[in-house]
């Protein structure tokens, strides 16, 4: 029997997410859903919140404002969004750009952690406070952006959400210069 890719693991994901009838508002008022992009074989995951008007439209996650940055971001270090695996917590676009609730985030969780299991990365970069308190809850991102958390055998790095650095310049600075310790961070893990 033939090997069941990761890819097509995946998309088991991506159809359960439909057949549980995951946050079925969202489901309504959005395009279509955002699963995730990139390589699924990457040592690298980066996960954002949720998708806003463009991700909606397009079906990919990041390809907007916040996402041209992310692209130069990794450019900065030597990588294209080809290379690495980008998603986000929700999976489908909250309404009008408001936060994503509590329940969303709790009821995509399980789906996340399944796409992880999955891709088996060596680190995780959560962009911003959402998707880094999914997974490590009580840590703020003003005081750990830019260290590497290890938790139940993950690697985690919080860096600053890049839509939120795009128009701070000290945070733009803050997340440039987090972001070029990613090359070291992958070496020593
Ligand atoms: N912000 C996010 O958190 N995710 C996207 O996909 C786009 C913008």
């Amino acid at each position: 029997m033939s090997k069941v890719t990761k890819q097509q693991q995946l998309d088991q994901i991506m159809t359960d997410i439909i057949s549980d009838k995951v946050c079925p508002e969202l489901a309504t008022t959005a395009t279509q859903m955002v699963f995730g992009d990139g390589d699924p074989d990457s040592e690298l995951v980066f996960i954002g919140e949720a998708p806003g008007k463009n991700e909606d439209l397009q079906g990919k996650p990041f390809v907007g404002a916040a996402g041209k940055f992310l692209n130069e971001l990794l450019a900065s270090i030597g990588l294209t969004r080809a290379t690495v695996y980008i998603t986000n917590i929700v999976k489908y676009r909250p309404p009008n750009n408001r936060d994503p609730l509590p329940d969303e985030k709790d009821a995509f969780l399980p789906y996340l952690k399944r796409q992880l299991a999955i891709i088996q990365p060596k680190l995780v970069v959560t962009l911003g406070r959402h998707s880094l308190n999914c997974f490590l809850p009580d840590l703020q991102i003003s005081q750990v952006h830019g260290q590497p958390k290890r938790y139940n055998g993950q690697v985690y790095l919080p860096l600053f959400h890049p839509a939120a650095a795009l128009y701070n310049g000290d945070m733009k600075q803050t997340i440039i210069d987090d972001f070029a310790n990613i090359p070291a961070i992958l070496k020593l893990i």
